[in-house]
Order: structure tokens, then C-alpha cells, then sequence
């Protein structure tokens, strides 16, 4: 049957249309009846503390602030004061005390936020108390010694760190959190109205990157990857969807795109969302993600240690479009276009082989030489893709591209690579700004030599030892017009966390959205 193929579109449809849609039917036969997450507290603003909640206390310093709408008497007080003075707890950011036996409080939480709080620093304090109550029964108060409207910044903390991802668990599944949070001051509506504009979207937008990324790679392939976005974006202002499968990528040319896809039965897809707010330039920024649902290496397979992982190797395209969520869910003034590049890695009698030549839409011709430097093929299309239909004014791509960028940077900060120094500058501000900070890596000139191939333009990855993120980042500037401003973020270390930080609960991280999303509003 291969051998009477002469086109490979008509050959992909006799050979995979059955596969494919076995696989579809026996996926969703197995996947587990979800029983959702276990539930999250609603969270609320209220002058006054609800009846019968532990209370969680917001500290700059060690002393314990005056607090309006908390029913705390003087000897309570003395009694906590001493407690601070007993643990020497001073307030600083990333502390805590916990108390039991005051008054009626089940518990007192004292959480430190640091002299002066930025708003992150509120937020972290807020990360905190979500993860150290998460299996505290009562509803929760807090207040402290933040302003009235920047309860705001403790509730998007507190709303980012009880995200749980239990939902395929049906035993030893923690018990639900019971009851609301409510953030206390004299404000509530000023802080109710700051967290539902501004935070409240960014949180939907994180959840999304963490809950597709978290997906097993049974849940998410290309084709559901775009279903879970449409359902989420269904009825926001302003955005307007595009999907290319795989019929029409190839029409256009992306070989490389289709090329890393052609191993898998799963279709690959582009996806693009374009949101554009009132007010905004003509001129779209670009943010295009790495979307390989599953990597595993294809033929230049990976070992089977942690290969599981590589269900969140679409964790860049997953960003993307949690800021996507977020700047369109809070109708911000800006012009964005949102690009997932998905495809599955797989080994496979059709899949690409090392070797191989392959053709990206600009015409350009890659000898892809490791089935496994697969994120930079897909990422070379979908960058010349959105070039030409979108002209946007910058590109900025993300993807979980190296392990090397581990090597060089852990998982505190991702790998910055650009060509263009003011984008470089609003990119780390928008880091540290958001808490997902970037560090600078080098693009050389030099770097090009050790890409070149014998018989193509470039090939996918260079031989031997090497600075493997630049090399990485210097394929894909290869498929960027000089002229536009263009940066690359490697995530590889950062999109998953071992340990829950107040912020980020163990599993993935969703980096990248809160980023994208400062980056965006900080205007040209
Ligand atoms: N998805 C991986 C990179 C990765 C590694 C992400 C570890 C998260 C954790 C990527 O596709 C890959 O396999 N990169 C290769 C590139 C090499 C073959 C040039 C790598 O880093 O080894
Ligand atoms: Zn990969
Ligand atoms: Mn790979």
C-alpha cells in the first residue's frame, strides 16, 4: 500500500485515518472517568471576618498590625504578641508561625510579607497561606497589614497557590477544602473590583497553562490541546481563532512542522488566537510556544527515565495561550497573537529519520540529523507562519527547547536569548516584575558554524559538545527576519517544579503566562 502512494497527503489518509480514530476511541475509552480537582475555596472580600474561620495574619515586621473587621481582644493580642516575641518571628517574606489555643481562632497563621511588600511580595505571602492551609478544614480569613486594595495581591497569590491537579485520583484524594476565603478590609469592594480586572484572569490563565501541561498525553494531543482552548476563550471580545491541521500546513509548505508530527497518528495542528483590544497598534506582538504534546525523541529515542515528562513539553504553547486568556479575559488595551505549535514526537515506521531533509515554508532546507531537536523544526514554521500572515511587530517564542538551558540555569531562572536589546530589556523588567524571572544567554555569530550541513541550509542540531541552548536559539533566529525584534525563552528548566514553592505547588508551573502577560501590558 505505501509503495502506490504517490502523494503524501493521500497516503497519510489511507495508511492513518483508521489508526487515528481507533486511537481517538480507545483513548477516551481508557483515560479514567475525570472525578474533577478537589474543590478550591471560593475567595471573597468582606468587611468583617466570617464566624468560626482560622485566620491568617499578614505581617511586614514583627508587630501585629491593627486590624479592622477582626474580632481580636486585648488579651488575644498580648497573647500573639508574645507568641511573635517567644519564636522571634520578625515578618520577614517567606516566613510563617502558626498558633493554636487564641481565643476562638481553630488556628492563627502569621504569614510574613517583608518591610514595604511589592505587590508580588503580598502575593507570595498569600501563596504561602494557601499552601501551608491547604488541609485546614475551617474557612479562612485574612487581613493584614496590606493596604485595602492590595488584599488584591494576597488573594492572586492565594488563588495561584491552592491549584491542585488531583483529578484522575479516586483514592487517598485529600479532602476538599472546605469553606470560602475571605480577605478582610475596609475596602472590599475597591479590592474586589482590583482582583476581578486584573488577577482574576491572569489565575484562569495559569490554570490553564498548569491544567494542559499536567494532562497526560493520552488527554492532550494537538486536536484537544485546541478543543480545551476554544472551550476556555468561548465568547471573549475580541478574539478571533485560526487552526491549520495538517492538510492545510503542508499546502503551505511547513515541512518541518509536518515532518515532526508524521510519526504519530495524532494530526499535528497550528493553532493561532489573535486578541486585540480597543485602543491597541495595528501591529500584533507575536507569542509562538513549543506545543509537543508528547516528546519522545521519535527515532532518536530518549531513555525511558523520565520520558513521562514530556507530556509537558508543550508547556510553552500552553503559556502562550494562558496569556492569551488572561489579556483577553481582563480586555486589555493591547494586540496580541497567540501561536501553539503542536505536534507528537513519535517512533514510527512513517516518522521522520535522521538524515532526512526537510523544506520549512520561508524555502529554506534543514538536514534534520536528531529526531530529538524536534521543538526548533515546529517553532521554524510557526514563526514563519505568523510572520507573513500576521506581521506583527515582534516574535517571541517559548519552548522547553534544551536540557542544556537546565545545565546552565536550574530552575530558577529560563534562558533569554534576543537580538534585539529593547526587547531583551522589557522582557527581563516583565521577569522580575511578575516573579518569573529570565537570565541572559549569548547568541554568537560563531554559533552558526557548528549548525552548518553538508547538503542543506542548517541542520537541527550540531555534533559533539556545545553551548546546546545558544545552539538551540541560534536555529530558530535562522527562520526570524533580522528585522523584527525577536526573542526566544527556553523554559526546559521551569516548566516543572519538584517541590511546591508559595506561588507554584509541585508539578507544572505554568511559567511563562505571568511573564507574557506583564510583558504585554508594559507597552512598546
Ligand atoms: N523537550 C526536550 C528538552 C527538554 C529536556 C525539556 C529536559 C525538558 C527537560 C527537547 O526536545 C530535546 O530533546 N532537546 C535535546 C536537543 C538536542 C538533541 C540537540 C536535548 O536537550 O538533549
Ligand atoms: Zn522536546
Ligand atoms: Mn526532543
Amino acid at each position: 500500500m505505501h509503495m502506490k502512494c504517490l502523494l503524501l497527503s493521500a497516503c497519510l489518509s489511507l495508511t492513518l485515518a483508521p489508526a487515528a480514530m481507533a486511537q481517538t476511541t480507545a483513548g477516551s475509552g481508557v483515560v479514567p472517568a475525570t472525578v474533577g480537582n478537589s474543590a478550591e475555596r471560593a475567595i471573597g472580600f468582606a468587611p468583617n471576618a466570617p464566624a468560626g474561620a482560622a485566620l491568617v495574619i499578614v505581617m511586614t515586621d514583627a508587630a501585629l498590625p491593627p486590624l479592622d473587621g477582626i474580632a481580636l481582644g486585648a488579651a488575644e493580642r498580648t497573647a500573639i504578641t508574645a507568641a511573635i516575641a517567644a519564636a522571634s518571628f520578625d515578618g520577614k517574606a517567606g516566613t510563617t508561625l502558626s498558633l493554636r489555643g487564641i481565643g476562638a481562632y481553630p488556628r492563627i497563621l502569621l504569614v510574613g510579607a517583608g518591610a514595604t511588600p511589592s505587590s508580588l511580595a503580598l502575593a507570595e505571602a498569600g501563596g504561602k497561606a494557601a499552601q501551608e492551609l491547604k488541609s485546614e478544614a475551617q474557612p479562612l480569613a485574612i487581613a493584614g497589614a496590606f493596604g485595602d486594595v492590595s488584599a488584591a495581591d494576597v488573594a492572586y497569590g492565594f488563588a495561584l497557590g491552592q491549584y491542585r491537579f488531583d483529578r484522575y485520583k479516586t483514592v487517598d484524594k485529600k479532602a476538599p477544602s472546605t469553606g470560602a476565603v475571605t480577605f478582610v478590609g475596609a475596602n472590599p469592594s475597591g479590592a474586589e473590583t482590583a482582583f476581578a480586572n486584573r488577577w482574576k484572569p491572569l489565575v484562569e490563565g495559569v490554570r490553564l497553562s498548569r491544567d494542559l501541561a499536567n494532562e497526560p498525553a493520552n488527554v492532550i494531543y494537538p486536536e484537544s490541546f485546541v478543543a480545551r482552548v476554544r472551550e476556555t476563550l468561548a465568547g471573549t471580545p475580541g478574539v478571533s481563532i485560526e487552526v491549520l491541521d495538517e492538510a492545510a500546513m503542508r499546502k503551505l509548505g511547513m515541512g518541518t512542522l509536518v515532518g515532526v508530527g508524521q510519526g504519530s497518528p495524532r494530526g499535528s495542528r497550528l493553532l493561532l488566537i489573535r486578541y486585540r483590544g480597543a485602543g491597541s497598534p495595528d501591529a500584533p506582538t507575536a507569542f509562538v510556544g513549543k506545543g509537543i504534546t508528547f516528546d519522545s525523541g521519535g527515532l532518536s529515542l530518549k531513555p525511558g527515565a523520565g520520558m513521562g515528562n514530556m507530556k509537558g513539553d508543550m508547556s510553552g504553547a500552553a503559556s502562550v495561550m494562558g496569556a492569551v486568556v488572561s489579556l483577553a479575559k481582563s480586555r486589555a488595551p493591547v494586540h496580541v497573537v497567540g501561536v501553539a505549535a503542536l505536534a507528537e514526537n513519535m517512533p514510527d515506521g512513517n516518522a521522520q529519520r535522521p538524515g532526512d531533509v526537510t523544506r520549512t515554508m520561508s524555502g529554506k532546507t534543514i538536514e534534520m540529523v536528531n529526531a530529538d531537536a524536534e521543538g526548533r523544526l515546529v517553532l521554524a514554521d510557526a514563526n514563519e507562519y505568523v510572520a507573513k500572515a500576521y506581521r506583527p511587530s515582534a516574535i517571541v517564542n517559548i519552548a522547553t527547547l534544551t536540557g542544556a538551558v537546565v545545565g546552565a540555569l536550574d530552575n530558577s531562572y529560563a534562558g533569554l536569548f534576543a537580538r534585539d536589546e529593547a526587547l531583551a530589556a522589557r522582557l527581563i523588567a516583565a521577569g522580575t516584575a511578575s516573579g518569573e524571572e529570565l537570565w541572559r544567554l549569548p547568541l554568537h555569530k560563531d554559533y552558526a558554524e557548528r549548525m552548518k550541513s553538508d547538503i542543506a541550509d542548517i541542520r537541527n542540531s550540531a555534533t559533539g559538545q556545545g553551548p546546546g541552548a545558544s545552539l538551540g536559539a541560534h536555529f530558530i533566529g535562522f527562520f526570524v527576519d533580522e528585522a523584527t525584534p525577536w526573542a526566544h525563552l527556553d523554559i526546559a528548566g521551569v516548566n516543572r517544579s519538584e517541590k511546591a514553592t508559595s506561588l507554584v505547588p509541585k508539578g507544572m508551573t505554568g511559567f511563562g503566562v505571568r511573564l507574557l502577560d506583564q510583558l504585554a501590558r508594559s507597552g512598546e
